[in-house]
């Protein structure tokens, strides 16, 4: 088996390179030190997303920005620019944060795109497919992504694991309860603004289930600064400082209303904190701000503590939508990965159309949360295993993977008929153990 370290020499999936190879396709890892090549590539993947092709100074921030991942490619040899690939998808090892404040290893997947050319002939499954086992190969026990639609990948065992709020605030309603803000904003350059940013992720990852790591190019996005950007010049950054340390940066957008200049909007690109308070004391800031008359930031947490500061929640329009989706490939890693929320002892029953993730297990925890998961016969065999008679929640891998950060509670799920128990208890322990003390959260595409 290789491990997650040497990602980069894993050759591409031998079950879906024979499967694409029998309708003339050409599947491989590709090689992104090839400029030409990857410049080829950033432009399918771009395309699929009906994004802009690319300049070479757009090629060159795509390279630095996502060079240093598994890029895997389809080509047609018989199409007009066979250089160009057909698909796209590339991947790489992640630290996902878990309930405990711990990270647990995940193959973070993108750039999923089959050109239109091409679509409809099996060409995603074999990707997605290919990428599943890639990772189990690499000993990673769970996979990831962020969809554009959410219809597509339930078929492969993902479940959205976390939500978000896109929130649109009148600015004119909202007030604010209890005490202003101390800290102090400054206007800062927004080329300043991405190491800062990137910091304050990095500082405060651990403190929501759900997040991953970001790279530098994500918070140059952010600040319009990708070469091409046209809403770079519109582009204001500011920086939040408590007790004299910057704990919240962030970038933002008044989009301008021609025939009312006492009636712009704001649009939040995005706002990193590492405190509650300097997060609270920026959208403050935000809220303030003269001439606008709504406030727009998405991808909040569907817990987001500034919709309990407005004096008015009604002046708060929120649309909570998934995010971050999850696909268990190993159950015990993945169980022991986080902490559970207290002691259980109960069985759980896998299925999974892929065959990863079947199994049964006995899963038992000790009041500290920390886990042991066991391989079980199951209750249909001759049994006499250590969970035959424990309390069993059925249930598949797709749904698993939506309670696994405790972003939705397994009661929930039996009550929605995706999850069943063997009896009352075996919902009410599992529901007690897999809750989470603070809501899944992610921050970033990806
Ligand atoms: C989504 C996309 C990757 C699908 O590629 P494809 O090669 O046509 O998909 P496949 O032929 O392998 O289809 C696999 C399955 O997904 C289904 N499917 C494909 N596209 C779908 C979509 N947009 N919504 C819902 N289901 C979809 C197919 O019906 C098929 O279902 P089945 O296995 O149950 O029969 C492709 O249409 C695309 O590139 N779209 C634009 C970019 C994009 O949205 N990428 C996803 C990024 S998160």
């Amino acid at each position: 088996m290789s491990t997650a370290r040497d990602f980069l020499a894993l050759p591409a999936d031998a079950v879906s390179r024979e499967k694409l190879a029998a309708q003339g396709l050409d599947y491989r890892v590709l090689d992104t030190r090839d400029e030409v090549a990857f410049a080829a590539w950033v432009r399918a993947d771009e395309r699929g997303f009906h994004g802009p092709l690319g300049t070479p100074e757009q090629n060159a921030f795509a390279r630095s920005a996502m060079g240093s991942r598994r890029t895997v490619g389809v080509w047609d040899a018989g199409i007009v620019r066979p250089d160009e690939p057909v698909a796209t998808v590339n991947a790489w090892p992640a630290e996902l944060t878990v309930p405990g404040r711990r990270t647990v290893d995940g193959w973070a997947i993108s750039s999923v795109t089959v050109s239109p050319t091409h679509r409809r002939r099996g060409i995603a499954r074999a990707l997605l497919e290919g990428e599943l086992r890639s990772a189990v190969a690499l000993g990673l026990p769970l996979a990831m992504l962020t969809v554009s639609e959410a219809s597509i990948y339930g078929r492969y065992g993902f479940g959205p694991a976390a939500g978000a709020a896109d929130v649109s605030i009148d600015t004119s309603r909202a007030g604010w309860l209890g005490d202003e803000p101390t800290g102090r904003v400054d206007f800062i350059d927004p080329e300043e603004y991405p190491a800062i940013a990137a910091a304050l992720h990095e500082a405060g990852r651990l403190d929501h289930p759900g997040e991953v790591p970001g790279w530098i190019q994500r918070w140059h996005q952010a600040a319009a600064l990708a070469p091409g950007d046209s809403k770079r010049a519109a582009t204001r950054a500011v920086q939040y400082r408590e007790d004299g340390e910057v704990r919240a940066a962030a970038v933002f957008r008044v989009i301008e209303n021609p025939s009312d200049f006492g009636r712009h909007r704001v649009e939040v690109a995005r706002l990193d904190s590492t405190t509650a308070s300097a997060r609270l004391g920026l959208f403050r800031f935000l809220l303030s701000l003269d001439l606008v008359e709504r406030v727009d930031a998405d991808l909040l947490s569907v817990d987001e503590p500034l919709l309990w500061r407005l004096a008015d929640q009604r002046a708060a329009t929120v649309r909570v939508h998934d995010h971050q989706w999850l696909r268990i490939l190993d159950v015990p890693a993945a169980l022991e990965g986080r902490a559970l929320a207290g002691a259980g002892r109960w069985r759980l029953e896998v299925t999974d159309p892929l065959g990863h993730a079947s199994g049964s297990w006995l899963v038992e925890s000790d009041a500290e949360g920390v886990a042991h998961v066991t391989a079980d016969s199951g209750v249909d065999e001759v049994d006499t295993g250590a969970g035959a008679e424990a309390p069993t929640l059925r249930t598949d891998v797709a749904a698993l993977s939506s309670a696994y950060l405790g972003g939705v509670a397994v009661g929930t799920l039996a009550a929605a008929g995706r999850m069943a128990g063997s009896d009352a208890e075996a919902v009410a322990i599992a529901d007690r153990v897999l809750r989470s003390p603070v809501t899944p959260y992610l921050s970033i595409w990806y």
